[in-house]
């Protein structure tokens, strides 16, 4: 019974390749894909719809741009034809660097089943983690040619896991059913993308553009904003550095506002064998988060720069906060000292401008918008956070360790909110 059923599935998956090579051949293969985001208010998270399944249905994913796969819960109202728990120790469990045999006696059912393989998912806000089911389901993902989406396509068995509910519980916004990782690892989005469509020519990249109703691209540039502006011509780069957890880095040398050096302890910059220091990006912190000797220098030189700007009363996370009323805006921004993180070649700098580096965090209250890390020493001593990328785009080009970066999009009459997502059939 089961070894017919495993025949019949064979020649159903080679039937259904034939069918999508076949398609994929009238027309030239589509080999980029773009997902629409959009920026929950409350817990200020990017959200992310993936369709899955079969039936094809709509998932909301939190973006986590260092997690190491995608997670959803299965334990409810997961109902799909095509799900597939592989075996333990099959060449899905390695591939997925899975040892461990699952057993689970609740239930039969999408995440419960005997002789799976284990998989730990984690909660990236809460840090909590739960041991869950290797699955395999149907992907769909819009393509594009840069500048609109075009036909969806299928990624018939993609890898995920099946994680119990209870991680949802806290930090993430109650609308999402899952976590989408995005790390250099096995089986991240981005990495089953490369695997899947790189005979069609798909290079292993891919960007944010950060917004409240943003854009995430994969694979090969141009991408294009209205009114059609190539958002990947004003990108510098800079070494892109992975950790051994397989999170993405980069080398922040020295930090300047207005031009100036701000005094900080360099031996903080740099990342050691044990992931200690160094500059991490992250989509998980809504504030770049800096380690307290580098907030106190950041914000007290920040603070001299604008000695003329009386201060008031500082509302938290931030400490340094003026009135709004006190800058005149421009193009990007408030115009405040610019900030600029100085990377591995003393001319290639992150530029940040007003519109990244102040917040309105009540009415007419604008703060520095950066986060004391505290004195710990046991993680990145700078996490960049979504704000900071915000109308930026940031790149990640695994082909060519390259973090590409294009400080504010504003500046070239543009945002990450200009996609236009009208398709092209
Ligand atoms: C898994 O095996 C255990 C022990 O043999 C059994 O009690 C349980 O019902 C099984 N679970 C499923 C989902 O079949
Ligand atoms: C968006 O794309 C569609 C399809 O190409 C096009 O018809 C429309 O004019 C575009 N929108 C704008 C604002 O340019």
């Amino acid at each position: 019974m089961a070894s017919s059923f495993l025949l019949f599935l064979l020649i159903f998956l080679s039937v259904s390749s034939f069918i999508l090579l076949s398609e994929s051949q009238k027309t030239s293969k589509p080999n980029r894909f773009v997902l629409q985001l959009q920026k929950d208010s409350k817990t200020k998270l990017y959200v992310t719809n993936i369709y899955k399944r079969t039936p094809s249905q709509k998932v909301p994913f939190v973006v986590d741009l260092n997690g190491r796969l995608l997670w959803v819960t299965c334990e409810k109202s997961y109902r799909s034809s095509t799900y597939h728990a592989p075996r333990c120790r099959s060449t899905q469990c390695s591939r997925a660097d899975s040892h461990y045999c699952h057993i689970c006696s609740t239930r039969d059912g999408p995440g419960c089943h005997n002789n799976t393989c284990g998989v730990m998912s984690m909660n990236p806000v809460t840090g909590l983690t739960a041991m869950s089911e290797l699955a395999q389901d149907v992907l769909s993902i819009q393509s594009t040619q840069g500048s609109n989406p075009g036909p969806m396509v299928r990624v018939p068995q993609f890898l995920f896991t099946c994680a119990p509910s209870l991680l949802l519980q806290r930090g993430l916004p109650s609308t999402v059913q899952g976590v989408a990782g995005l790390g250099h690892s096995p089986i991240s989005l981005p990495t089953q993308l490369a695997s899947h469509f790189g005979s069609a020519g798909f290079a292993p990249t891919f960007a944010l553009c950060l917004a409240p109703k943003g854009v995430m691209f994969f694979g090969d540039s141009p991408y294009y904003m209205l009114p059609n502006v190539d958002i990947t011509r004003p990108l510098s780069y800079t070494p892109l550095i992975i950790s051994p957890q397989g999170e993405y880095y980069m080398e922040v040398k020295s930090i300047k506002i207005n031009d100036k050096d701000v005094p900080i302890d360099t031996a903080l910059l740099s990342i050691n064998k044990q992931s200690v220091g160094g500059t991490k990006l992250s989509t998980i912190n809504p504030y770049t988060i800096l380690h307290h000797s580098i907030f106190k220098a950041v914000t007290q030189f920040f603070s001299k720069e604008l000695s003329a700007i009386p201060q008031v009363k500082p509302v938290a996370p931030f400490s340094a906060c003026f009135n709004s009323k006190s800058f005149k805006n421009s193009r990007v921004g408030p115009g405040v000292p610019n900030i600029d993180l100085v990377l591995h070649d003393k001319h290639v700098m992150w530029r940040i401008y007003g519109a990244n580096s102040l917040v309105e965090a009540a009415p007419g209250v604008s703060c520095l918008a950066f986060v004391d890390g505290g004195m710990k020493n046991n993680g990145a001593s700078i996490i960049i956070g979504a704000y900071q990328m915000e109308n930026n785009l940031v790149q990640f080009d695994m082909a060519r360790s390259r973090l590409g970066f294009s400080s504010s999009l504003l500046f070239y009459k543009t945002s990450c909110n200009n996609f236009n997502f009208t398709a092209i059939p």
